[in-house]
């Protein structure tokens, strides 16, 4: 495993900075772990709460790639806060070609 840096821009504008994330871990857990607001993750990982759902910086949309159809079905359920670039965090598992990734924590619903 590698240690690799990721930044979680919270509802209110303030970034948390985590830059000891481990490749293999789902971003919602780093969320989670280094108390991230808004990160919540009731059902634990099993996509099926969408309170773990962040906004993908464009710069990283394409490295990220896209929902499958259960976590597309998922994010449908977020109705209006649900965008273009939005995944459920607990569906992301880092890598290095993630190192630097950048998300916006999305509001609660
Ligand atoms: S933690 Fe529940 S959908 Fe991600």
């Amino acid at each position: 495993m590698s240690q690799i840096k990721v930044t979680f821009i919270e509802d209110d504008g303030t970034e948390r900075v985590v830059d000891n994330a481990q490749t293999g871990q789902s971003l919602m857990e780093v969320g989670r772990s280094n108390s991230v607001a808004g990160i919540l993750a009731d059902c634990g990982g099993a996509c099926a709460c969408a309170t773990c759902h962040v906004y993908i910086d464009p710069d990283w949309v394409d490295a990220v790639g896209a929902a499958d159809e259960i976590e597309t079905d998922m994010l449908d359920m977020t109705g209006e806060v649900q965008k273009d670039n939005s995944r459920l965090s607990c569906q992301i598992f880092l890598t290095e070609a993630l190192d630097g990734l950048k998300v916006t924590v999305a509001p609660l619903i």
